[in-house]
């Protein structure tokens, strides 16, 4: 069987249809659009922000955030396409399959493993440091070396500095979520409703307080000059800020993969997906002309910015309530993470490409809680020992790698199979598609070459995987009905 083998379209509704593993069809539009927000709405805003004014972008930042918050839109579109022409729970590892062959297909999926797993790792160790912050406020210390990974320095109370042994924090919230998602998508989508509205009142209140704290001399000079190295500031510094920025919007595309859990998918996806983006992207340069507005850019480079913002106000008690709407914020990021990645495994699973267990649906709570308790195992020693900026561009490339693809994807889809139902359609393909594959390489680029290495790893790795297991066990092999070579 040729390594470009697709499914049809057709086959993959059916086999959903048939399959004795349903999740159950529960979520509407507005659920969608806060799963949306759920994943979207997190470390990235409320760490990242601050350290791109502060290293790439000055003020500017907000422009940074204009400029991803293109690329996504560009892949958010083509997404939109795929989800309610193919509404099962794979996602873009799906999409490939229908249009670039089963070979791109897992290159795909196993490169999402970047984004949902390895994300919400990301977002676990940044919940780890609010959640060490605010307990020290109350007077609670937790030992220093069990709250940080081993490349990460600690002060200890006699004032020495020695290496953390593991960031356990971390470890414990991807256990309680993975708990969580076992018991089943309702729930957890009930959790995300009411730590969402948490999460926007934080952002919202910020930026209505801080608005009038504004001081418009740190706007000047809104793009300071590059300082003659790439990335720090002037042009290239904006591209630069675009590219850490980026983490903040990932989570949109995380709506698609629970296409499958949707009342009515084809009407619902592309509101889930776009109302999400868009809601995202008004708050986020809103949060950042206010955050540059009341802190020299220069200042911003800390782990909290938003509390060196409040620190400006006369509202400082304020410090702990947004503390603490922010680290539930992080945990509606890491939920929908998780849940994601379950779904896209579940979907590879079902197709024979990795091993059953991923796809084994509990009688009661109807979950694929196998799934969910061996990606806490996966992701518990990232959350534990590997440092926040590794893992978190690791999870940016792998999603920018992600986007491009699926961009590729509908504009293949669209020549191959023009006649497939498409209730909604990008507009202006291939244009879009060509716009979406240019800007998110643009960002892939940006973050130089150290990042590109890992990636290339991870997906060296998923190679021998895929010979060594997924190939001899796909259904597609084993049960003939190749679609086209
Ligand atoms: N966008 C998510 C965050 O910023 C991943 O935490």
């Amino acid at each position: 069987m040729s390594l470009f083998a697709t499914k049809s379209v057709d086959r993959i509704m059916q086999e959903s249809a048939d399959s004795k593993h349903q999740l159950k069809r529960t979520l509407g539009p507005a659920q969608l659009i806060a799963l949306g927000i759920g994943a979207i709405i997190g470390a990235g805003l409320f760490s990242l922000t601050g350290v791109a004014a502060a290293q790439n972008s000055g003020p500017a930042v907000a422009l940074s955030m204009v400029i991803a918050a293109i690329g996504c839109a560009f892949a958010g579109l083509c997404y939109s396409e795929f989800s309610c022409m193919i509404p099962v729970a794979g996602s873009a590892y799906t999409y490939a399959y229908t249009t670039l062959g089963e070979w791109i297909a897992w290159i795909i999926g196993w490169d999402l493993v970047l984004e949902y797993a390895v994300g919400s790792s990301t977002v676990s160790i940044s919940w780890s440091a609010y959640v060490v912050s605010l307990l020290h406020t109350f007077g609670i210390n937790l030992p220093a070396q069990w709250v940080a990974g081993p490349f990460e320095a600690v002060k200890l109370p006699d004032g020495t500095m020695v290496q953390g042994y593991a960031n356990i924090p971390a470890v414990i919230v991807v256990f309680l979520i993975s708990m969580l998602l076992m018991l089943g998508i309702k729930e957890s989508a009930r959790t995300n409703a009411v730590i969402v509205v948490i999460k926007l009142a934080v952002v919202l209140v910020f930026i209505g307080v801080g608005w009038s704290y504004i001081n418009r001399a740190n706007y000047t000079p809104f793009i300071p000059d590059n300082t003659g190295e790439f990335g720090h500031f002037g042009i290239s510094g904006l591209m630069m800020g675009a590219g850490t920025i980026f983490f903040a919007y990932i989570g949109f595309d995380a709506v698609s993969t629970a296409a499958q859990e949707c009342k009515n998918p084809q009407k619902d996806m592309p509101i889930g997906i776009i109302g999400s983006l868009a809601v995202c992207t008004v708050l986020y340069i809103l949060f950042a002309l206010v955050l540059t507005g009341m802190v020299p850019y220069k200042e911003l480079g800390v782990a909290a910015p938003v509390a060196l913002a409040i620190d400006k106000t006369p509202y400082l008690w304020m410090n702990n309530l947004v503390k603490f709407g922010i680290i539930c914020g992080f945990t509606s990021v890491i939920l929908v993470m998780l849940l994601g990645q379950s779904r896209v495994f579940y979907s590879m699973s079902r197709d024979g490409l990795v091993p059953k267990v991923f796809s084994d649906i509990h009688p009661k709570f109807q979950t694929p809680w196998r799934s969910n308790l061996l990606f806490f195992f996966f992701v518990s020693p990232f959350s534990a020992f590997l440092p926040l900026s590794i893992v978190g561009h690791m999870t940016s490339i792998g999603t920018l790698f992600a986007f491009v693809i699926v961009c590729a994807g509908v504009w293949v889809m669209r020549v191959k199979n023009p006649n497939q139902p498409r209730p909604f359609k990008t507009p202006l393909v291939p244009l879009v598609p060509i716009l979406g594959i240019g800007v998110n390489f643009a960002l892939m680029y940006s973050l130089g070459w150290s990042n590109w290495l890992r990636l290339v790893v991870w997906l060296v790795i998923g190679q021998a995987i895929y010979f060594g297991y997924g190939r001899a066990h796909s259904h597609l092999r084993v049960g003939g009905h190749t679609v086209s070579k």
